[in-house]
């Protein structure tokens, strides 16, 4: 027996989280029968369905990654039809990204149809590395670098950074590219970063998500997950 949700996010018809809105939401049935309880386990007879449509319960996994342009949306679907990092992705699978980077950042993205291993890769308890290269407008002091070692303060959180290196400075165009690794997830959270420090992002690329590189993925290339990495980090379960 699994929990309901568990086993929707399985199927990757959507991620955990999804799946439990769906089911308090009362869009979910259980042999015909709507459940809205999110500790509902089923068997793998159990016929599960949401808002109709029949899930498939043994689907192929797929995992990959890309490297997302500038002005691509880390979703699914849009509203106002910009481009979604889904649509660059051949297969027939319905796919979701792990995680979001914004509209104007570009580099690393996972995308999958398992539930699971993007749960793991976004729960906050496993601490998965994230590494970015940020441009920002200026040259950082050694004051900068001190905050940074003690951990910033955003939005009422302490945010400790990983690690910090200056990869490159202009002085002429007073700009410098920081790579920064972090563990944490939240929203806009490297240029709430440089914000906190009075400095602005003019770009910002996500190269490293734990062990997956983006490489040398040129900007829309993508390629699937090797055995390794995926491997890595499922033991974290
Ligand atoms: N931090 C940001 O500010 N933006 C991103 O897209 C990712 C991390």
């Amino acid at each position: 027996m699994e929990r309901l949700q568990k086993v929707i996010a399985n199927s990757g018809y959507t991620s955990r989280r999804k799946a439990e809105e769906l089911i308090i939401n009362n869009h979910v049935k259980v042999n015909d029968e709507i459940i809205n309880t999110l500790g509902y386990k089923v068997n793998k007879d159990d016929l599960i369905s949401i808002d109709g449509n029949i899930i498939e319960k043994n689907l192929k996994k797929e995992y990959y990654v890309i490297n997302k342009p500038r002005e691509v949306l880390c979703s699914v679907s849009d509203d106002k039809n910009r481009k979604c990092i889904t649509n660059y992705i051949k297969t027939d699978t319905r796919l979701y990204p792990v995680g979001r980077l914004d509209y104007d950042t570009i580099g690393l993205v996972i995308l999958t149809n398992d539930g699971d291993f993007a749960n793991i890769l976004m729960h906050p308890k496993n601490k998965i590395l994230k590494t970015y290269v940020a441009k920002i407008n200026g040259i950082l002091k050694e004051e900068d670098f001190a905050q940074m070692r003690k951990g910033i303060l955003i939005d009422n959180r302490k945010l400790i950074i990983d690690h910090v290196k200056v990869k490159k400075i202009d002085k002429n165009k007073n700009t410098s590219l920081v790579e920064v690794t972090i563990h944490e997830g939240r929203n806009h959270i490297i240029k709430k970063l440089f914000a906190s420090l009075h400095y602005d992002v003019l770009k910002l690329t996500r190269i490293k998500l734990g062990n997956i590189s983006l490489g040398t993925l040129q900007s829309g290339e993508y390629r699937p997950l090797t055995k390794n990495e995926i491997n890595e980090f499922l033991i974290k379960k």
